[in-house]
């Protein structure tokens, strides 16, 4: 095989990056770090990639862990594109850090900035109608790169939002192991299943017919956006009284998240809800470019 591209994602932004660059590239395998690993080492790829939206100015946790536990070997190009709304912080850093580690250099860094998800905090934004186009255009140009395996340096944090980083976005990586916590299950739930098999941390269960929980989540929004019955809602307040304890401490911005039942949801529009349940595929060659 060419080339591998390992992609983190929620909502399908980085799956469609994946999917998009793989198609330039042909003879690709994309895989969801949903998947363990120990399957999925690099051997004899010529390219390495790897995707991911930005979380709290950083990369996923679950991201994180995949790939410190991944085999990798020095020999190939190896690139990495983070996804966020606006903010990429220190993502691509902790990346390079993570790679270092293992005597692996980036050979190529960018950012694509897309429609932002975290719809238990904010309806989608900006507008995806304005800004898929645009993201697209920007893959295909980053596919190019790639392709011609064209060298760049990888974003760094700016210093305000080093300077900031600690103070602003500290609690928030505090409170993920409360993350899931006020989820909420309305009766409309059907018991289909849907929302265990698009988690990409394993983080939900049915038991009794009911999705339960299994705190460690990464408010990914997969299973939010996901659901055929929207049964699955953000309720802070009736959630948990240790989370509220200790945003009221550290930050009064976590009092926002909640999930009106008329909020929009987002998910990629090249991405179905069945895509986002893969583990791996093979791209085909082109990649669809217009919908
Ligand atoms: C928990 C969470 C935290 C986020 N934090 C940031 C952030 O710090 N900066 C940013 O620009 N976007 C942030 N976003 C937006 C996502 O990075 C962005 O929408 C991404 O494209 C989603 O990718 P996906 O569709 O592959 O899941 C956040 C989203 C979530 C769910
Ligand atoms: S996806 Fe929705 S309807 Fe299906 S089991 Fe999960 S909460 Fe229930
Ligand atoms: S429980 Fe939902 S929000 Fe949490 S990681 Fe799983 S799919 Fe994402």
């Amino acid at each position: 095989m060419k080339a591998r591209i390992y992609y983190f994602t929620g909502t399908g932004n980085s799956m469609r990056a994946a999917r998009v660059i793989a198609g330039k590239l042909g003879d690709t395998e994309i895989v969801s770090m949903r998947a363990d690993p120990k399957d999925y080492p690099v051997t004899d790829c010529e390219i390495v990639g790897f995707v991911f939206p930005v979380y709290h100015w950083t990369m996923p946790a679950p991201a994180v862990s995949f790939v410190e536990k991944l085999e990798i070997s020095p020999n190939a190009y190896v690139f990495a594109i983070a996804m966020p709304s606006f903010i990429c912080g220190k993502a691509c850093e902790k990346l390079a850090e993570i790679l270092d580690k293992k005597g692996i250099s980036l050979n190529y860094g960018n950012i694509v900035n897309s429609v932002a998800n975290y719809v238990i905090v904010y309806p989608p934004f900006p507008s995806p109608r304005l800004r898929v186009p645009r993201t697209e255009k920007k893959l295909r140009i980053i596919a190019e790169d790639i392709f011609e395996k064209r060298n760049r340096d990888y974003p760094r944090a700016s210093s305000f939002i080093r300077r900031r980083s600690e103070r602003f976005m500290t609690p928030y990586l505090e409170l993920q192991k409360y993350a899931d916590n006020p989820f909420t299950i309305s009766k409309d739930c059907i018991s289909c299943g849907m929302c265990t098999r698009v988690c990409p941390c394993h983080n939900i269960v049915l038991e009794g017919g009911k999705p339960t929980f299994q705190h460690h989540c990464a408010n990914c929004m997969a299973c939010v956006v996901s659901c055929p019955k929207r049964a699955i809602g953000y309720d802070i307040t009736a959630g948990d009284r240790k989370l509220l304890d200790a945003s009221n401490s550290r930050t009064g911005l976590v009092k926002i998240m909640g999930l009106p039942p008329k909020r929009k949801l987002y998910r990629n529009p090249y991405i179905t809800v069945n895509d986002l349940t893969k583990e791996s595929e093979i791209c085909p060659k082109e990649v669809k470019q217009e919908k």
